[in-house]
């Protein structure tokens, strides 16, 4: 391409000359960091994960580097409203209740289910199904009030995270943890997991545990949700999104 051209290609895209080379742009996320697969600080105190290496990739896709900051899941949404954060990535399904506050571009499909104590395991984890049991889950999540107002006749309790939530389920505190069929297959295939544990039942599908699973922006950010859609799509088309998936699931979860 001819200097003139660059140039030009430059000033249309709004970038001084020069500017091509320097990537300025910084997108700032929030994630919370105690979600295995997902989002998870490894014990040399990175952020790791699914969301971020995704989230990675659709900053390289804008041309941006990414900043993360984590921080407890019950913060996250308020601190991005007070601006703190350009979006969320921390495994949030979208619900109505969370799009009466804030706009969420999905980035992978979710249902729900239970893990249980190979001991206590039934196959019926419906409402009727676990009447009398114990169950666990992580406090702020879809799935903490979908246990509250489904599973009235069992007993439940929740956890500031959903790690938490598992120890309880190793030591027998719990009969069953609920959480994302995703998270929980990959923590009952786990090395903890495994000697304990099983995902039980039928994964399960209801609007109140969302559809879909989303990024975070702020009410009414159209440019930012447009941007991460296109980015969404092309990071499908290229093969990337195929290829971080599979380094976590041996199935799309898309
Ligand atoms: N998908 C569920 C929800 O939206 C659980 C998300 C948990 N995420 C986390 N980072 N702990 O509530």
């Amino acid at each position: 391409m001819k200097i003139a051209a660059l140039i030009a290609m430059c000033a249309a895209a709004g970038l001084g000359v020069g500017a091509a080379q320097a990537q300025e742009r910084t997108l700032t996320i929030g994630t919370e960091g105690a979600y295995p697969p997902f989002n998870v600080v490894d014990n040399t105190g990175e952020v790791t994960g699914f969301d971020i290496d995704f989230g990675n990739a659709l900053c390289e896709q804008l041309n941006a580097t990414c900043e993360w900051v984590t921080m407890d899941f019950a913060g996250l949404i308020p601190a991005l409203q007070n601006g703190r954060f350009d979006m969320v990535i921390a495994s949030h399904s979208i619900t109505a209740d969370r799009l009466e506050v804030v706009d969420m571009v999905k980035y992978y499909s979710n249902s729900a289910s239970f893990v249980m104590l190979t001991d206590s395991v039934t196959e019926d984890t419906s409402p009727d199904g676990l009447a009398g049991k114990t169950l666990g889950a992580q406090s702020g999540t879809t799935h903490a009030s979908f246990l509250e107002t489904t599973y009235t006749e069992a007993e439940f309790r929740l956890y500031p995270t959903q790690v938490e939530a598992y120890a309880d389920l190793v030591a027998g505190r719990v009969d069953g943890v609920m959480g994302d069929t995703t998270a929980l297959y990959a923590w009952a295939n786990s090395e903890e997991g495994q000697q304990c544990c099983v995902l039980a039942g039928e994964p399960i599908v209801n609007e109140a545990l969302g559809d879909g699973v989303g990024i975070i922006v702020t009410k009414g950010n159209e440019d930012l949700s447009a941007e991460l859609t296109t980015a969404i799509d092309a990071l499908r088309a290229d093969g990337t999104y195929d290829r971080i998936n599979a380094d976590y699931f041996p199935f799309s979860i898309w």
